[in-house]
Order: structure tokens, then sequence, then C-alpha cells
């Protein structure tokens, strides 16, 4: 059988590519095209220098990919997409001044056992008594320094008809000199909250 020239050449190229073939697996042969060895990519909170260059610069920082860093010089962190949520995170929707259709559409998802009861105490006694007391009289330890603070509890609170969606939208988002508390406390642990605090009016009436 004749053999061509060509077909030599096609023949020594494929044995050179099985030369770098390694049967252990443990090396990788020869390589001749780098391009993809070394990324540009940043690892997970790996310095990025190009957010640096720029802040040099005194420009608006931002990294190679244009995308404004998140923390600053040297970070590689960037701003989330607009609409970006956690993972298992909940969206809080309602408008912080509407305390209607919360009230309205919100139900309390837990049953006032004894241990909602004694976890809903628990962190009643962390985040909310030392304002509106600890029987929610609004007479908590900052009381005079803090002054008119709302009862949550007995004859002079105006909240014993509240909805149990209203008191969890006021936990949830502040309203006026209240703080939100929702970056403290777990939803679920708020509805405990709110149970202690049917509690606390049933005990004080
Ligand atoms: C730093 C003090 C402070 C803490 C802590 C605090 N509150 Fe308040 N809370 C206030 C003040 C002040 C108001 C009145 C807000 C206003 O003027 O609108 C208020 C209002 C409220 C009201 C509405 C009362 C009304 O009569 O309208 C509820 C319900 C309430 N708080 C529940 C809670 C719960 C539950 C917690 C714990 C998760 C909590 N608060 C923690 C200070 C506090």
């Amino acid at each position: 059988m004749k053999v061509k020239k060509v077909n030599y050449i096609i023949l020594s190229i494929l044995l050179i590519n099985f030369i770098h073939c390694n049967y252990a697996g443990n090396k990788s042969g020869l390589h001749w095209f780098l391009d993809m060895h070394d990324s540009l990519a940043i690892e997970y909170q790996e310095e990025d220098p190009t957010t640096m260059l720029l802040s040099y610069k005194n420009e608006k920082m931002k990294g190679a990919d244009n995308i404004e860093s998140l923390t600053g010089p040297g970070s590689s962190l960037r701003v989330p997409p607009e609409g970006t949520v956690p993972r298992n995170y909940t969206p809080y929707l309602y408008d912080p001044n509407d305390f209607n259709t919360p009230a309205k559409e919100l139900v309390n998802p837990l049953k006032p056992t004894k241990q909602v009861l004694e976890r809903g105490q628990k962190q009643y006694n962390i985040y909310c008594a030392v304002c509106h007391g600890y029987q929610g009289h609004g007479d908590g330890p900052v009381s005079p320094r803090f002054p008119n603070i709302p009862a949550l509890a007995g004859k002079n609170s105006n909240v014993l008809n509240w909805e149990d969606g209203r008191f969890f939208h006021i936990i949830t988002v502040g309203r006026a000199r209240m703080k939100p508390y929702a970056a403290q406390i777990l939803p679920e642990d708020r509805w405990a909250i709110i149970h202690y605090i049917r509690l606390l009016q049933k005990n004080s009436q």
C-alpha cells in the first residue's frame, strides 16, 4: 500500500499529541496555548487590584468589569444588581407607612404553645422590654431618659385591639422613634413576641 507523504505528517502530529498524554493522569503534559489557563477572574473575597487603581485616581471605585465595588478599594465584592435577594430570604414588600394592608393580610403562623411563649418572652425581654417594660407598661429602664414610650399592655395601652399583622409591621419596619427590628429578630421570633405581648395584655387586664 502506498502511503502519501501528507499522511505521515498527520500521523506524526497525532503521535506528538499522544506523547503528552499521561497514563497516570497526574500531569497535564505540555501546554501550547495558555490563554485560558491564567484566568483574570477574582476569587471570592480575594483582593482586586483594579478597584485599588481607580481609587488612586479618585474616580468612583469600579472594578475592571465596570461594576462598582461594594466595600471600597482593593475589594472584589461588587454592588449586587438591583432586585438581588439573599438566599432563604423572603423580601418584605409592604410600604412602611401602610399599616392597614399588613394588618389585614398577615396572619400569625404560630400557635401560642408553651415553647412559643417562652421564646417570645426571651426575645421580648432582649429587644422590647428595655423601652416598653417587662410587663409592657411603657416603663422600661430607659423610659425616664427616653420619654413617652407607649404601653403595649395594661389599661393605658392603645394597642389592645391591634391585629397581629399590625404588630408584625411595626416590629419589622419601625415607626417614628421606634427603629425597625427586622435585622435583629427573625420573622418567626417576631410572631412569638406578638403571642407573648398578648399574654402580657391578658395578665394585666
Ligand atoms: C428604643 C426604645 C424602643 C424599643 C427597644 C422598642 N420600642 Fe416599640 N416603640 C417605641 C416608641 C418610642 C414608640 C412610639 C413610636 C411613635 O412615636 O410612633 C413605640 C411604639 C410601639 C408600638 C405602637 C404603640 C402605640 O401605642 O402605637 C408597638 C406595638 C411597639 N412599639 C412594639 C415594640 C416591640 C414588639 C418591640 C420589640 C421588638 C419594641 N417595640 C421595641 C420605643 C421602642
